[in-house]
């Protein structure tokens, strides 16, 4: 693949795969195992939209993560797995045994009934079965479904159905911090409600004395123990599924977003290396969860099959004290750490103390991901724990995009705070105004839009194609609408400005707005939620909801309380208001459509200038929000 030392060939490669996309993508291409290479590099139009990378070709992306390293690197450590609890040891997996895992895994699978095309529900937590699961579904071509362990029956339920899952993957619990919490009791809940799911393997993890139903449940341990540790990988086509992974959208319902076998593979490996500069041997770690993308692309597919050693941290940041990210860092000699702006502002708020007591001389390189880093954070990341030595690559993509889409190169690319800088080689952004022109040149702000494809780019909604039309492809016909606000600076560097449409980021997660006041809705005594998002110091955005009751509550802290139990018990626990105004009545347009414009200007505490009201309703009921403002 082409090397990139100097920002002369940043800018050169850059040119080239503007120039050729085909040879560019074509060429990192190479560099992998195919059981046969493509007949053609890409078909795509954005109007339909349909995109087709490496047509033709033929590969299982566990080979790549797998088997091809066993030649040379068998003994090598693939992942260091740390568990919530400091006082236990950790784990190192090297390839061989990973390898050996996930063929066994692949089998328990098959004696399950599970067969290539088959969508899994993956409700783990941290543990290295979560990658045995993931990667066994991928090497039998089975679609895998990662939930994060952290959503409600209702939340699994909604997407086991959507997929329509046959074989549900989960464990009697998982340990969080302090806590347990039982993950079997919420999906025996969930699964009441899924008639497509026959089969439920349990990883007996935390001893729960979770119960079996016959004929549904098995243990893990059980089946595992029957089953050799020699399967061959499935042939699967560079446009097959590869997994779904659900992100939340402007309307209620979940988007399954679509990642294929190839194109996928492809574009993690190439952005993983490029953007950290990974060197072979060097120690990297994600804190993300293998339930969001973060983690699939990479905790699992970019750093293995790069060969690299990768950290899973079954833990939390704050657990037992605020120092565990940085003793992991010192246990493991971690070279490249890769978190979000969240974690770095909650940790920045501990005594230095926490930091100072371990040695982080071993990092190179340190990652920011999941909404815009803001510069107080950054320059404390900078200086703290990079101790000035360090490149900091702050990456701005989605689930969507598969991978890093504008991020620095390390030690390549000069950096500026806040700034996730520039595209890289074979992404195309354009800045669009409202009136739906691309803006050129530089020092100009807009919405960020891509004109061209990459190979990591989500293909489909699953089982909704007319939506993922709609949502990515209609706003600005002929490009992907990212749903994000940019700038483009006088050097043509790019500033994320955070989400212009109704999702909101809370701690890094990507919450829907509809989602959540529906949510709310199923309280009784609700009658209509409006829920828009305030700027928080640590959580980057919180919840606002106004709520109107059918009457007006006696013990206001007691219904909020009540209503933040809804929540969690529908969506999960991430999606719980911070704030919760009772109101009489929503300001809406003549039309009826909420106004939400005026409501994010209550909740950020600004009510001075809230604009033209004239069109409203009924413009009291904007006096009284005012006065009631939280
Ligand atoms: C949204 C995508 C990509 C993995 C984690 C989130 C925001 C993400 C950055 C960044 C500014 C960022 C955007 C994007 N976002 N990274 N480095 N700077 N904003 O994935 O849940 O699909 O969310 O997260 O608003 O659209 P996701």
């Amino acid at each position: 693949m082409n090397v990139i030392r100097t920002f002369e060939d940043y800018q050169h490669h850059y040119q080239k795969s503007i120039e050729h996309p085909e040879n560019f993508w074509s060429d990192v291409a190479h560099g992998f195992t195919w059981r046969k290479k493509w007949d053609k590099v890409l078909e795509w139009d954005f109007n339909k939209p349909s995109v087709k990378w490496f047509i033709g070709g033929k590969l299982n992306i566990t080979e790549n993560c797998l088997d091809r390293h066993l030649t040379n690197h068998a003994n090598r450590t693939a992942i260091i797995w740390e568990p919530n609890n400091p006082d236990e040891d950790a784990r190192h997996i090297t390839y061989q045994q990973l390898f050996e895992e996930v063929c066994k895994t692949a089998n328990m699978l098959k004696a399950q009934g599970v067969k290539k095309g088959d969508r899994v529900c993956i409700y783990l937590p941290m543990i290295p079965e979560l990658a045995y699961a993931v990667l066994a579904c991928a090497r039998i071509g089975a679609v895998h479904s990662v939930v994060f362990a952290g959503f409600s029956a209702k939340s699994i339920a909604d997407r086991i159905n959507d997929a329509g899952c046959n074989v549900v993957v989960t464990s009697d619990g998982a340990y969080r911090g302090d806590k347990t919490i039982n993950l079997k009791k919420i999906i025996d809940e969930a699964v009441q409600h899924c008639p497509s799911v026959s089969k439920v393997i349990v990883k007996e993890y935390i001893k729960s004395g979770a119960p079996l139903t016959p004929g549904r449940d098995v243990w893990w341990h059980d089946e595992i123990a029957k089953v050799s540790a020699d399967c061959p990988a499935e042939e699967m086509d560079a446009e097959d599924l590869l997994f779904i992974l659900y992100t939340s959208g402007s309307t209620g319902k979940p988007k399954g977003m679509v990642h294929t076998c190839g194109g996928y593979m492809v574009y993690t490996n190439y952005t993983f290396r490029t953007t950290f500069q990974y060197q072979e041997g060097q120690v990297y770690w994600c804190t993300a969860d293998i339930g969001w993308v973060t983690g699939h692309s990479y905790i699992l597919y970019g750093p293995l099959s790069a060969g690299a050693t990768t950290v899973m941290f079954e833990g939390v940041p704050s657990w037992p004290n605020p120092g565990r990210f940085w003793q992991v860092i010192d246990r493991h000699k971690v070279n490249i750490f890769y978190t979000a702006p969240t974690a770095i502002r909650s940790l920045q708020q501990a005594p230095l103390e926490f930091v100072e007591k371990y040695d982080l001389s071993s990092l190179r390189v340190l990652g920011s991901v999941g909404e815009p880093i803001n510069e107080e954070a950054w320059h404390w990341y900078d200086k703290n724990i990079g101790k000035g030595q360090c490149a900091i690559v702050d990456t701005w993509w989605q689930t969507e995009t598969g991978g890093f889409m504008i991020a620095p190169i390390a030690r390549v690319t000069p950096l500026k705070p806040a700034y996730a800088t520039l595209p890289l080689p074979g992404v195309q952004p354009a800045v669009m105004n409202e009136g739906g022109l691309e803006v050129n040149g530089n020092n100009v702000e807009g919405r960020l839009t891509i004109k061209f494809p990459w190979p990591g780019m989500a293909r489909t909604i699953y089982g909704d194609h007319q939506r993922f039309k709609d949502t990515y492809f209609s706003t600005f016909p002929g490009k992907y609408f990212t749903g994000d606000g940019c700038k483009r600076d006088e050097d043509g560097y790019y500033r994320i400005t955070g989400r212009v449409d109704d999702i909101i980021i809370v701690s890094g997660h990507n919450l829907g707005t509809a989602e959540i006041e529906s949510a709310v809705d199923e309280h009784p005594l609700v009658t209509e939620t409006a829920v828009v998002g305030y700027p928080h110091d640590i959580k980057g955005q919180a919840v606002y909801a106004f709520v109107i009751c059918y009457e007006k509550p006696k013990d206001e802290e007691k219904l909020r309380g009540e209503i933040r139990d809804t929540v969690s018990r529908i969506i999960g626990p991430i999606a719980k208001p911070d704030k919760i105004q009772f109101v009489s009545g929503l300001p809406k347009t003549r039309s009826g459509k909420i106004m939400r414009r005026i409501l994010r200007k209550v909740a950020e505490g600004d009510v001075s200038n809230l604009g033209d009201t004239t069109t409203l309703l009924d413009p009291a009921v904007v006096d009284e929000i005012k006065a009631g403002a939280l």
